[in-house]
């Protein structure tokens, strides 16, 4: 069969999603081996379902909320990593379950496009863990992180692989580039805003910017990259201690040094100002930046008033969730 909208299709064969993510502190710098913390947006979901496809098709990808489908041979950019992310699992788990070549996967998904907010590693995690479920194969998560990198490549030239690892383990990680992820124990509930500019922004064109940079001035940006570090050091600590209001000022802290990387704007830093007038605990931009969300810290009880200043600094959608102590 051929998608093009699949409300009332058949039921699929099988069925996977992934949740978006949040970056507390460390974007950019991670890229240059700093450390990172992220943590999972786990109500916030991309979901993918598979059905058999026609014979000789390949693995083809309908995007509900783009009204698109996606081939090997579209040349939509919009696509490229989605099919990417099919067809690197097609090709892991081939021979392990029923046949997988021609799959017709629908996607639909929750998390914004180009906010800063995971989309890419979401997307291609769901198609990932639907054909994974439709092979009957019990994903590990390790696996999935690795073939979600493949598309992310795709996505972004050259990432650092925090956004695959959150993703793919729906956990709080501390992440640096070439070892292993650590996940961290938070011993304090967090409550997080996060508030859309409702300005799109690719991370690769940011992360460009940035190196474009450091090849021209070294000093500066790794004497930024590394102040970043030194704050996510910092907001370890705090989250080892419950210490809230310290994470938050390091949250902030983080920001004004985004900001010296070239990487905030002006709604960006609207946002900010308006969520700590507000009595957030402490708000940055989350993700490449350039456009995209900020993150907010609230202090518990504010989220409500917090929202409210938000909405009328111009953020044109608010998500709130909270990461649970583990
Ligand atoms: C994107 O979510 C985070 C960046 O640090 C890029 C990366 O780590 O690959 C901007």
């Amino acid at each position: 069969m051929q998608l093009t909208d699949c409300s009332d299709a058949v039921h699929a064969l099988a069925s996977g999603s992934a949740c978006g993510k949040a970056i507390l502190l460390g974007e950019h710098a991670v890229v240059y081996g700093q450390p990172a913390i992220a943590v999972p947006i786990v109500d916030v979901r991309a979901q993918a379902r598979v059905w058999a496809g026609s014979p000789g098709t390949g693995p083809a990808v309908y995007a509900a909320d783009l009204a698109a489908r996606f081939t090997p041979e579209s040349d939509d950019q919009r696509g490229t990593g989605l099919v990417l992310a099919a067809q690197a699992a097609i090709d892991a788990f081939m021979g392990q379950g029923p046949p997988l070549i021609d799959l017709e996967i629908e996607l639909r998904s929750l998390v914004p496009m180009a906010r800063g907010m995971g989309s890419s590693a979401a997307t291609s995690a769901a198609i990932v863990r639907a054909i994974a479920a439709h092979a009957h194969l019990s994903l590990d998560p390790a696996v999935l992180s690795r073939l979600v990198y493949l598309a992310e490549m795709h996505y972004h030239g050259n990432p650092s692989g925090v956004d695959n690892t959150v993703v793919a383990f729906e956990r709080p990680v501390w992440f640096t580039r070439g070892s292993a992820p650590v996940f961290m124990p938070v011993g304090v509930s967090l409550h997080l805003l996060l508030a859309d500019t409702g300005v799109p922004s690719r991370t690769r064109d940011t992360v460009a910017q940035v190196r474009a940079w450091r090849e021209r001035d070294a000093a500066t940006v790794d004497g930024l990259t590394a102040a970043i570090g030194a704050l996510v050091c910092q907001a370890r600590e705090h989250l080892d201690q419950g210490d809230l209001a310290g994470l938050g000022q390091a949250m902030s802290a983080n920001h004004a040094l985004l900001r010296l990387l070239g990487v905030s704007t002006p709604a960006l830093d609207t946002l900010v100002e308006a969520a700590s007038a507000a009595g957030a605990l402490g708000a940055k931009l989350c993700g490449g930046g350039g456009g995209g969300c900020a993150v907010v810290l609230c202090p518990s009880g504010r989220a409500d008033a917090i929202s409210a200043a938000l909405r009328r600094a111009g953020a044109q959608k608010l998500y709130e969730t909270t990461i649970a102590t583990a």
